[in-house]
């Protein structure tokens, strides 16, 4: 099938790439020629484990092509794929000025009967009020679906081709139709629904599975009070097939951009509509709490003003230069609050944190150089290089449970 994909970012790059790996004809649509140039050159502008193979293969078969031609690719498609960003505002309801841009790109464009697919993560409610809306102006006939994505940062393709379902949220069975056939060659359930459910359905998965952290946290901060191993507890309950173990790793919280943003929307969206949003709330507040929690452990055991403190592991999580939201943000801004000096080390994310912090902390350039010239260290992030480092007697306090091999070491839960 022919398919128009708008916006090459992480969502969007995948989606194109694994959809002309299957044999449709993929147009990827974005603004930024020089992203399109990149994409066309075969190379990806982002890293995923997977995609620059995967991409040179279907930009060599024809079957995947850049432009900024927004007209002709969607008069050429039959379906097109929304997969704009939709950042967080202020007060942490969703931005929805791009995805309502993209729907007029769709509706100025309307040259036939198409099914319009909105990919990105919205509130429920926007695919049917604010994209059907605007497709609906056109006066043009069209198909509606909400199709939300699992993927995680450093497992996309594998996520997307192997994923646990496909869920659909349609309003009618001319655009089911259309969309099982647009994922007639994958191998997953396809889960049938309303847009409006399958925008709630991504909300609840990422809000889920964001209380199973917080959850994990609370309990596990509560262990280390009482000298129980929070993992072993984890581990029991973990063998209830109605729990099961995943997501219950407590340590230094949960970053990226996906949970605390998504978290805070549907808090948003709630409190709009007169709800408390009791528990997501407290889920956003001990997440918020558990990267300090680092540091007052630390306090412990030295002083920290005028102290020089190592971080190790500045991304959200490994395998990703990602910083957002990331609990070394808010772990190095309070050490800097509270007037520690600071050195840091992730083997990917320098470039992003010297923009960010440029030199209000120094950096070193391997995780020796970080245990060498500071009176403590933090592991912030779970990378496997920092699994065999010697600390030696250092004072080290652990956020991902590494089990770092000092003389003096702590566990943020354990
Ligand atoms: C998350 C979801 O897992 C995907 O299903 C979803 O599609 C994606 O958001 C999205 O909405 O786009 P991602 O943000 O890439 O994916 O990261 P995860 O691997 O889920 O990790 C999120 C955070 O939780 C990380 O900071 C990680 O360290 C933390 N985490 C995870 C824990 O603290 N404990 C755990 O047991 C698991």
């Amino acid at each position: 099938m022919n398919l128009a994909i708008i916006g090459t970012g992480y969502v969007g790059l995948t989606s194109g790439i694994c959809f002309a790996s299957k044999g449709h004809i993929v147009k990827c649509i974005d603004i930024d020629s020089k992203k399109v140039g990149l994409i066309n050159s075969k190379i990806s502008p982002i890293y995923e484990e997977g995609m620059a193979e995967l991409l040179a293969k279907v930009i060599d078969n024809g079957n995947l092509k850049a432009t900024i031609d927004a007209k002709s690719a969607i008069n050429e498609s039959e379906v097109v794929f929304i997969c704009v960003g939709t950042p967080s505002l202020k007060d942490g309801s969703i931005n929805l000025d791009y995805i309502k841009q993209a729907a007029k790109t769709v509706a100025d464009n309307l040259n036939s009967y198409k099914v319009i697919v909105v990919k990105s993560t919205v509130v429920p409610k926007t695919t049917e009020e604010v994209v059907g809306k605007i497709l609906k102006e056109s006066g043009k006939e069209f198909g509606l679906c909400m199709n939300p994505e699992f993927l995680k940062e450093g497992s996309a393709i594998k996520d997307f081709l192997e994923g646990d379902r496909i869920v659909l949220g349609v309003g009618d069975k001319k655009t089911e139709s259309v969309m099982r056939k647009v994922y007639e060659r994958f191998s997953q359930k396809i889960f049938v629904t309303t847009p409006r459910t399958a925008e709630m359905i991504k909300y609840a998965n990422n809000s889920f599975l964001a209380t199973k952290i917080s959850f994990a946290n609370e309990l596990g901060n509560l262990c280390k009070k009482l000298g129980i191993d929070t993992y072993t507890v984890m581990d029991g309950i973990g063998m209830d097939d109605r729990i099961n173990r995943k997501f219950l790793n407590s340590g230094a919280g949960f970053g990226g951009s996906c949970f605390p943003k998504d978290v805070k929307a549907i808090v948003s969206k709630g409190l709009a509509e007169a709800e408390p949003m009791i528990l997501l709330r407290a889920v956003i507040k001990v997440n918020e709490l558990q990267p300090l929690k680092m540091v007052e452990l630390l306090k412990k055991h030295i002083n920290i003003v005028g102290g020089k403190i190592g971080i190790l592991g500045l991304a959200f999580k490994k395998g990703t230069d990602d910083l957002r939201e990331a609990p070394s943000l808010i772990i190095i801004d309070e050490l800097l609050r509270q007037k520690a000096k600071v050195i840091a080390y992730d083997p990917e994310a320098m470039n992003h944190a010297k923009k960010i912090f440029g030199e209000r902390i120094s950096y070193a350039k391997n995780s020796n150089e970080v245990i060498n010239s500071s009176d403590a260290v933090l592991i912030v992030t779970e990378w496997d290089e920092f699994k065999n480092l010697d600390f030696g007697k250092k004072i080290v306090i652990d956020g991902r449970r590494m089990n770092p091999k000092s003389d003096s070491s702590e566990g943020i839960c354990w």
